[in-house]
């Protein structure tokens, strides 16, 4: 891959998907100037603490993201970075799932921390960080819309597929995926004449501690096709639902 977005900020890159991300796109051949890898414990980050090492690119910066407050002071710590130049590139990563969670076990708890994770916290964490998106949009010498110019990356799920579900089960996080959906979609309308790209993706059934080991798809698989993906978006793409090889899913 060649040149990746000049601003990148991904939440819960720490550890899974988000941390593979990290690890896949320093090696770019243009890798970003500032990639902020966020996660809710810096000082036991350890692998990205020793990727931080080597890629002087990378920012790690304590970010729980449903500690509310918490977003304004990352945003203000970016931009203070950024200066002038704004965000290119929200990735929304961090999710959370529960194993058993059919009708008969669940509880209000269990489903308002899913859906703060979830859905809540990549919804604010767009708003707040809007203008440092649109201020890239408009800085970008790319006249049309891509992941370098400007975009969000919700990393969604194929159980919040409304018409994919034909195993039921899992409520809260398929809803809350489904909300997450939802968010994409209207974000794509309201961010569209900022030049602003929105899209959610599926990254696979993956080998995470979330996937199991016995998932089909290793991280790296699932990064190589996400990433391939991300460089190819366009403006027709806003909107959309993706899986991680890059077909087109329902809602
Ligand atoms: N793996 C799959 O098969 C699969 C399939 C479909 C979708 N997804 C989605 O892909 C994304 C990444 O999943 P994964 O497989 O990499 O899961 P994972 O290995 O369980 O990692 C989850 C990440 O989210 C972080 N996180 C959770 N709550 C957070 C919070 N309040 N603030 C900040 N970070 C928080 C975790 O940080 P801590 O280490 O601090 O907990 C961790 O970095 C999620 O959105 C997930 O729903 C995964």
């Amino acid at each position: 891959m060649s040149i990746a977005p000049r601003a990148v900020l991904i939440t819960g890159a720490n550890r899974g998907l988000g941390l593979e991300f990290v690890r896949q796109i320093v090696r770019f051949s243009t890798p970003p100037k500032y990639l902020f890898a966020t996660c809710r414990n810096p000082e036991s980050a350890t692998s990205l603490q020793e990727m931080a090492k080597e890629h002087s690119c990378i920012k790690v910066m304590k970010f729980d993201v449903t500690d509310h407050r918490e977003i304004q002071a990352v945003c203000d710590r970016t931009r203070h970075l950024l200066a002038e130049d704004g965000l290119n590139l929200i990735v929304n990563n961090a999710g959370i799932t529960y194993k058993k969670q059919y009708l008969g076990n669940l509880t209000h708890s269990q489903i308002l921390e899913q859906f703060d994770v979830n859905v809540f916290s990549p919804l604010l964490i767009t708003q707040t960080f809007m203008p440092l998106l649109k201020l890239a949009a408009q800085k970008s010498p790319e006249e049309s819309m891509s992941w370098r110019k400007a975009a969000v990356v919700n990393i969604s799920s194929i159980l919040g597929s409304i018409e994919k579900n034909e195993n039921g089960g899992l409520y809260p996080y398929r809803a809350s995926k489904a909300a997450l959906n939802m968010v994409t979609k209207t974000q794509s309308i309201d961010l569209r004449t900022d030049g602003i790209l929105t899209v959610a993706v599926h990254p696979g059934w993956v080998q995470t501690d979330m996937g199991g080991q016995s998932a089909p798809v290793t991280p790296t698989e699932s990064l190589k096709g996400m990433l391939s993906l991300f460089s190819k978006l366009t403006e027709d793409s806003s909107g959309k639902f993706f899986d991680f090889n890059g077909e087109i899913l329902p809602w």
